[in-house]
């Protein structure tokens, strides 16, 4: 049995009533309904998002921030609208700490390059964890080339948790940041982020948490984490694509130069020089993804409607029934059997190429991702190129992990045993 945080809440999420709310879900997929378990690539959307999106364009459609006509201060009021949902549904206590961004990945980007750079010296060090996908791996990894810094890693286990007794050895007096993931994309952990924020803080070493995968699945309270910086993806949480979250204290925010230069984000302009607005406006240089913000203010509003507490604990028996269908078949391999974890099971058939799984498994309308997942570091801790990953979300039924159990078993026959 799988147990989360959450497994006090009682299940009071009723996903046959949410389904009709995500049009795309109603649809066959070579003679079969479609059971789309590939949400943590990215996730399907409300009718709440699609109308947001269709307003915008029909009826709001112009530039923010630039003109004095209705249509522009309506385009206007509504992005500031949706910063201040991503402020509330993040617990912050300042709107100007939420900085529209492409996603997550642009998000740590923006903090390796205008907070952590200009503090880097030769020498110092920068705290990753086993568990990274790429994305919290290699920005990390050109700052520190080009300070002659490098990059320290603080190692898991085989169950895939963090080994924290080994958090003293790496975590020393030349680091200069600590970047983790709250929920791992490729196994499912969730990780103990308040004892590594606490560790960091001890020590005085600010600290980015990547939420991509988090924020779908649980409430996140930036304040009551105590990080300095969170970032998180709209696509993944319901929303568009092209628009995501880069949460940061305001102490750290005002002290960054910006990662972008461009209109919107200067106050003057000349030849000589120029000079910047406060953040978060300093980082949103040119048009910003109007409709993305204002989609992703939908999805969060919808996600707040559902209730996160609900959804961690539908999803916390959805994945425990999963973990016991699948794990229990033969020749399964669970990939990731942390006891805290949201949303993903990753496993390997033995004998079969992932990718012929996923093949097979599509031709029976199941979606799963297979690869690595961005995150080759922890195939390799694994000893595997790659894995299936059935990856929930709380549209997900039972039903479902049965027809993925059925295709697992028929991907067996194809095989043999
Ligand atoms: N990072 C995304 C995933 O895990 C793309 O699938």
């Amino acid at each position: 049995m799988v147990k989360t945080e959450a497994t006090l809440v009682a299940p009071s999420l009723d996903p046959g009533l949410l389904r009709p709310d995500f049009p795309a879900l109603d649809q066959k997929i070579h003679g079969h309904p479609l059971v789309y378990l590939d949400n943590a690539a990215t996730t399907q959307k409300p009718t709440a998002v699609l109308r947001a999106l269709d307003r915008y364009y029909r009826r709001d459609c112009s530039n923010v921030h630039r003109g004095v006509h209705t249509l522009s201060q309506r385009s206007t009021a509504s992005y500031e609208s949706a910063r201040g949902i991503v402020q509330r549904f993040l617990g912050s206590s300042s709107d100007r700490e939420i900085v529209f961004v492409r996603g997550a990945t642009e998000g740590i980007n923006l903090v390796a390059r205008s907070f952590l750079g200009p503090r880097l010296e030769p020498g110092d060090e920068v705290l990753v964890t086993a568990m990274e996908h790429h994305a919290n791996i290699v920005p990390w990894q050109l700052v520190c080339k080009a300070a002659g810094a490098r990059l320290r890693v603080l190692p898991m286990d085989d169950r895939g948790e963090l080994r924290l007794e080994e958090l003293g050895k790496v975590l020393t007096e030349r680091t200069r940041l600590l970047a983790a993931v709250h929920v791992s994309n490729a196994l499912g952990t969730v990780n103990p982020v308040e004892e590594l924020v606490a560790a960091a803080r001890q020590r005085g070493v600010p600290v980015l948490l990547d939420g991509a995968q988090a924020v779908p699945h649980k409430a996140v309270n930036v304040e009551a984490l105590g990080c300095d910086f969170y970032v998180f993806s709209g696509h993944k949480a319901f929303g568009p694509t092209g628009i995501g979250v880069l949460w940061g204290r305001r102490e750290h925010l005002e002290t960054m130069e910006p990662y972008q230069g461009g209109g919107d984000m200067i106050v003057t302009v000349g030849f000589e020089g120029s000079t910047f607005r406060e953040p978060p406006a300093r980082f949103e240089a040119g048009t910003p993804n109007i409709a993305g913000a204002i989609g992703l203010g939908a999805a969060l509003e919808y996600l707040e409607e559902l209730g996160l507490p609900q959804i961690e604990a539908y999803e916390a028996e959805l994945l425990s029934y999963a973990t016991q269908r699948i794990g229990s078949l033969p020749g399964i391999r669970l990939i990731g059997t942390a006891r805290r974890k949201a949303g993903v099971l990753s496993f390997v058939v033995e004998g079969v190429h992932p990718h012929d799984v996923g093949t097979i498994l599509d031709q029976r309308g199941v979606a799963v991702r297979v690869g690595h997942h961005c995150a080759q570091p922890v195939m390799a801790h694994f000893g595997v190129p790659a894995t299936v990953r059935a990856s929930f979300a709380f549209y997900n039924t039972r039903f479902e992990v049965d027809a993925l159990e059925q295709g697992l078993r028929e991907v067996k026959e194809i095989f043999g045993p």
